[in-house]
């Protein structure tokens, strides 16, 4: 392959087992660097926060806010007591595994593999929960589990807390092999972590009193934004530090590709966010945006969340484990600089085509709908760039499942990224907006792009982050392929047929002038289709345990004795020759 193809992207292929990286370049910040670690982590200053929130607490105007600051109050004495060095349990495996022992932070990356997993399936859990509420609502329970405030449970769940934590961990871990240099400021490293995880707690247990903002993938109030703003700018340092510190020249793609999710998500966060709280004590906030101005910012941020949050970042996944797992260099890296600045530059203005048909000018929602469908270009460009690293290693698809994870993963995101496309137009976003259809699309993307691209980057991080010679099975990787794949494809089968139904029975007129079916009619033709759904989601559900078990496994060092997936069965009685050697 010419080297001009492959650019900078061969290093990340090299075995870095057996290379010691280079030393980082002395840099004068280094004392002033050591002395701040020290600092974030000086129990008086989380003393004194853990005491303020006991009085934001004591002096609160509503029960909900009252909650959180003692949730905020117990964690900083936490810290005050335990410093911010996270241990990990005794039988975990080593803290630091041999291969990279005194080269590179690692730690915080275990925890964050863990929280991916734990997340996943809590997730997942109330994703069936949920599904199962619309298909039998008598499970509405009770105000606590109502499917309004279990929803945008679900939904940070999966997007930002398992979501999220693969792209701290795997972020974390990316930068410093591709720039051969230990993580910038560990200790603010391991902040980010924990105050990423008080973030998610503070956002589901918000939700589930009824403190939203209503803003979706926004949902929580005035000072948990704050809050995550703070871990935000920490994870910038973090990330941008390391980078800085590199000791390979080139900034390899996978990083550029991080570098635009954690800046465009600050902004979009800081700007859908602006608000004025009722009380300096209380949950209440209302937003500075008002009428179609706040409609058009909340999906400028919606659909940008979608973009800088589950694809770009997720991207970057691809762009390094991809290559690593295939063991062959990026298929053109050319290719991939155009995919990174066409996207960039390109999805920001997508937003408005969520507003079709709405009080929004006409202008804007065309703006919307071009932008959309020209994306679809750079998508498939990444998709091809993802898929032809196989090229000639494409026998892996039959013999290793983590590789086969990955062509799905990128499968999925080639067919997401030309439906969504297709969605934008305003003749078919008339059909389709309001239905389920959308919910079919969402959770193709989700379930088969997000799920499987991140499942395969766990698989790959768990034995090498422990020290393991590999994971514990192979099989089981397979078995869950398989149980998300049957999930995957009822869930969206369902919910495009639903979502074409739901669309056609509504605009049905009979010949007098008025329309055909009631809503609840059309409410009891979805009922067989979201058991579909739901079974779905128990199979995909399932396919999370199995990863549990497995990744648990590896981590206690267990390897399970199973036939090696990748030899062919051997059957001494068919090796001979078809013409036996006397009949000659
Ligand atoms: C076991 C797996 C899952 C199940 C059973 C499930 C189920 C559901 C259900 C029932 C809804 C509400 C649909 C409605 O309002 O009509 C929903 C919404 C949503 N889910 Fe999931 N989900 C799963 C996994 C995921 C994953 C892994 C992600 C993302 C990584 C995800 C992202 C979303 C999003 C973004 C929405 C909002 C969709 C919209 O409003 O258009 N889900 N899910």
């Amino acid at each position: 392959m010419s080297d001009a193809r492959t650019g900078g992207a061969r290093h990340i292929l090299e075995p870095l087992q057996d290379v010691q990286p280079a030393p980082s370049r002395p840099h004068i910040l280094r004392n002033e660097v050591k002395r701040m670690a020290n600092d974030i982590s000086a129990p008086a200053g989380w003393l004194f926060l853990s005491l303020l929130a006991v009085f934001a607490a004591v002096t609160a105007v509503d029960s909900g806010f009252a909650v959180h600051m003692a949730i905020a109050a117990a964690a900083a004495f936490f810290v005050a007591v335990r410093g911010l060095g996270a241990k990990p349990k005794e039988g975990m495996g080593p803290r630091v595994s041999p291969a990279t022992a005194g080269q590179y932070y690692d730690d915080v990356i275990r925890w964050g593999v863990i929280a991916t997993v734990f997340w996943g399936i809590v997730g997942f859990l109330v994703g069936v929960f949920i599904a199962a509420e619309l298909t039998f609502p008598q499970l509405n329970l009770g105000e606590y589990v109502n499917f309004g405030r279990i929803r945008p449970l679900h939904t940070s769940a999966v997007i930002f807390a398992f979501g999220g934590n693969a792209l701290i961990a795997t972020s974390f871990y990316v930068v410093q092999r591709t720039c051969r240099v230990r993580l910038f400021w560990p200790n603010l490293a391991n902040f980010v972590f924990w105050g990423y995880q008080l973030f998610i707690v503070l956002a589901a247990t918000g939700y589930v009193m009824g403190i939203t903002e209503a803003r979706e993938y926004a949902e929580p109030e005035w000072y948990v934004d704050i809050w995550l703003t703070i871990v935000w700018v920490a994870y910038l340092v973090v990330f941008g530090g390391t980078v800085i510190r590199r000791s390979e020249p080139h900034i390899y793609v996978a990083n550029w590709f991080y570098l635009s999710f954690i800046i465009t998500i600050a902004m979009l966060h800081i700007v859908n966010n602006l608000s004025m709280p009722v009380s300096i004590v209380g949950s209440k906030s209302y937003s500075a945006f008002s009428g179609v101005q706040d409609a058009l910012t909340q999906w400028w941020y919606g659909h940008n969340a979608v973009a800088f949050f589950l694809t770009v970042p997720f991207l970057a996944m691809m762009y390094y484990f991809v290559p690593k797992q295939a063991e062959r260099p990026i298929y053109s890296y050319r290719l991939s600089i155009v995919h990174f600045w066409s996207l960039i530059f390109l999805y920001i203005w997508a937003g408005p085509h969520h507003l079709h048909y709405t009080a929004l000018p006409d202008w804007a929602q065309t703006l919307g709908m071009v932008f959309s469908v020209v994306l679809w270009m750079p998508s498939w460009g990444g998709m091809i760039n993802g898929l032809m690293t196989l090229n000639g290693a494409w026998d892996k698809i039959r013999t290793d499942p983590i590789i086969r994870m990955m062509v799905f993963a990128l499968a999925f995101y080639g067919m997401a990224t030309f439906e969504g496309p297709m969605m934008s137009i305003k003749s078919v976003n008339s059909l389709s907006h309001y239905t389920n259809w959308t919910i079919g699309h969402v959770h193709s993307g989700a379930l088969g792009w997000n799920g499987m691209i991140t499942f395969a980057a766990v698989y790959y991080l768990a034995p090498r982050l422990w020290g393991r010679e590999r994971l514990y099975s192979l099989r089981m990787v397979n078995w869950h392929f398989w149980c998300a794949t049957l999930g995957i494809v009822l869930y969206a089968s369902s919910m495009w047929v639903a979502g074409i139904m739901q669309g056609l029975m509504w605009r049905e007129y009979g010949d007098d002038g008025y329309l055909v079916y009631s809503f609840a009619e059309v409410v009891a033709a979805l009922h067989p289709l979201y058991l579909i759904r739901t079974l779905g989601g128990v199979l995909f559900l399932t396919g999370g345990f199995i990863m549990v078990w497995n990744v648990w496994m590896t981590i206690r060092g267990r390897i399970r004795e199973e036939a090696p997936m990748t030899t062919a069965a051997f059957d001494p009685a068919r090796d001979r020759p078809l013409v036996p050697a006397e009949a000659r």
